[in-house]
């Protein structure tokens, strides 16, 4: 029981947070919800993914969370208010930042994403993590996907803004992590829910790879994959309000298979068509074709690559299995 209380009071000063920083972000005249706009949301949108604004002081939110009723103690918990070792006091973690509630799969607040208005870093701020906010584990945009996973295709992106444009779009199966790289867990959740991921990340280094670790990731819990790139330095974000909802469809639609994709990448790496690239180029894509444990999907990438690239079935065969053991 005591436990069951001490739950509720976690979820309902997240949700009162929640609401005390939608107040301020839609009551109040601020930069904050100008900065919104300008990025391309609706008042509808900021609703509905409950987005709000932390006021640039020190007791804000404290101060208010008290009057609402929550002990100090509490708050405390929660990460909202930090504690100030040398005055003995207590101030608000977040302060002038865009402010995205995160939200389990039931719908309650597990805690925030914090984002400043400008370029200032650290650009995004979370609350830490506790019993009942453990990123491993959390898919931010789930509790809502998960009631649009008609096609059972989910759309994995890596971030807070990634996913709210894209839902305004439309395409409300889009799910991100938290920042944090994908995990076994995310993986099992996924499965849960969809029967085949589209991994968007940003058009960057980083991007490309998170989206090979996460490709062997999700390789572990047998779930469909396919990768969409996008221009070098764009995010789903930026590709979606520069090129429009018909343009990010046909990203889907044109979504690369995963060893398509790694095809692609070695492309990429050695397509310079010097002799010495050339061969670095056979061997790649032979260790990516070896990965493949289906004899007919193998051999339907190798008639691929042998009409595109002019590299031979037999050469790709004996790269991969040596001169004896494939006799036919
Ligand atoms: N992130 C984080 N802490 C940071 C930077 C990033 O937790 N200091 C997480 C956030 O969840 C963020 C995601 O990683 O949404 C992706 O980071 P990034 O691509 O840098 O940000 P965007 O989502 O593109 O944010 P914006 O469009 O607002 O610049
Ligand atoms: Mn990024
Ligand atoms: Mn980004
Ligand atoms: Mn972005
Ligand atoms: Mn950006």
């Amino acid at each position: 029981k005591e436990n069951r209380k001490k739950q509720n009071s976690y979820y309902d000063i997240n949700r009162r947070a929640g609401r005390c920083f939608y107040d301020n972000l839609v009551q109040r005249k601020n930069e904050a919800l100008d900065y919104l706009i300008k990025r391309g949301l609706t008042i509808k949108t900021i609703r509905s993914f409950g987005l709000g604004y932390a006021l640039n002081g020190w007791n804000h939110l404290m101060n208010y969370l008290i009057k609402e009723g929550f002990k100090k103690e509490d708050i405390e918990k929660s990460g909202l208010i930090v504690e100030n070792k040398q005055k003995d006091g207590h101030y608000d973690r977040f302060r002038n930042r865009i402010m995205f509630p995160i939200f389990d799969i039931r719908g309650n607040v597990i805690g925030f994403g914090g984002r400043v208005l400008d370029d200032s870093l650290p650009k995004y701020l979370n609350s830490p993590e506790t019993s009942y906010f453990n990123k491993r584990e959390v898919l931010y945009g789930l509790h809502i996907a998960r009631k649009h996973a008609e096609n059972k295709q989910g759309i994995l992106v890596e971030g807070y803004m990634d996913v709210i444009i894209l839902h305004q779009y439309g395409f409300k199966n889009t799910i991100a992590t938290l920042g944090t790289s994908l995990t076994k867990d995310h993986a099992m959740l996924l499965k849960r829910y969809f029967n085949e991921v589209v991994i968007c990340f940003d058009g960057d280094k980083a991007g490309t790879k998170a989206t090979l670790r996460s490709i062997e990731i999700l390789q572990n819990v047998d779930i469909d994959i396919k990768v969409i790139i996008l221009p070098e330095n764009i995010d789903p974000d930026d590709f979606i309000n520069k090129n429009g909802k018909t343009a990010f469809e046909e990203k889907i639609q044109h979504a690369l298979s995963f060893i398509d994709y790694k095809i692609y990448l070695s492309e990429q790496k050695y397509g310079s068509g010097s002799l010495e690239d050339q061969v670095k180029f056979g061997k790649a894509i032979a260790a990516i074709i070896k990965e493949i444990k289906s004899p007919i999907e193998q051999e339907a990438y190798i008639k691929k690559i042998e009409e595109k690239f002019h590299i031979s079935k037999d050469a790709i065969l004996r790269e991969i299995y040596g001169r004896k053991t494939n006799v036919n």
